[in-house]
């Protein structure tokens, strides 16, 4: 498995082209903006794009889908259904959080309604890229919609806004609900296993073991005051 990232927006959001390193077979988790450097990394490396794969809806994560899909058409578009009003509703998104109509050019943050998604995630399904098996878990708390893709044989879990090195993913925009983002966490991220490499939608990598152990969400005293200590 072949991982690249590209930091991108003035959210230094994690984009990433996963590639399997037998077949040349690409997946894009997360396009966040326009970006010709996607485009040159794919071509260089003769790496086909199958598809844009979105963990979740928000703009930081779905900018770059038409930028992205108009240079390589043939690529599929995947998103979980409950994300999609934040989809289709892109270009008003930056407005709700407070960034303002004469700002959003500027800012990069002016956007036209994306592609046409080809499908929406189920949960638990297996998503095939050349020799990659993503199984595709629905993990809601941060937005409704949002998954997580964990391949299990590179022990490698993309977890787009749910957990983070030392934190986890914020619940106070709409569709957020505190509660359900510690059960995803806790019932479908932590039991994948220690050694998994976690690679968040923001900051840097880590791993499974490392946030159980000093993760100040995911630390025993917390977990007792949920009375769900595990
Ligand atoms: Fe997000």
């Amino acid at each position: 498995m072949i991982i690249e990232k590209f930091v991108l927006t003035p959210f230094q959001q994690n984009t990433r082209v996963v590639a399997c390193a037998d077949t040349r077979r690409a997946i894009c988790i997360d396009p966040g903006e326009d970006s010709a450097e996607i485009e040159s990394f794919l071509k260089v490396n003769d790496f086909e794009l199958q598809a844009i794969t979105l963990t979740h809806g928000h703009f930081d994560h779905i900018g770059g889908t038409a930028d992205l899909h108009q240079r390589f058409p043939h690529a599929e578009i995947f998103l979980h259904k409950e994300d999609e009003d934040f989809y289709y509703g892109l270009p008003a998104q930056p407005l709700f959080l407070g960034i303002p109509q004469n700002q959003l050019k500027i800012l990069g943050f002016e956007y036209e309604t994306p592609p046409k998604l080809t499908r929406n995630w189920a949960d638990g399904e297996i998503y095939e890229v050349g020799n990659l098996r993503f199984k595709i878990l629905h993990c809601p708390g941060h937005t409704r919609g949002h998954v997580v893709l964990a391949e299990e044989t590179q022990k490698a879990v993309f977890v787009g806004d749910c957990l983070f090195e030392g934190s986890i993913g914020r619940t106070d925009l709409p569709g957020g609900n505190f509660q359900q983002l510690m059960d995803s966490i806790n019932l479908k991220i932590l039991t994948l296993g220690d050694d998994f490499t976690v690679y968040s939608g923001h900051g840097r990598e880590t791993t499974i073991g490392h946030e159980k152990r000093t993760n100040p969400f995911l630390t025993g005293l917390n977990q007792i005051s949920r009375g769900k200590f595990i």
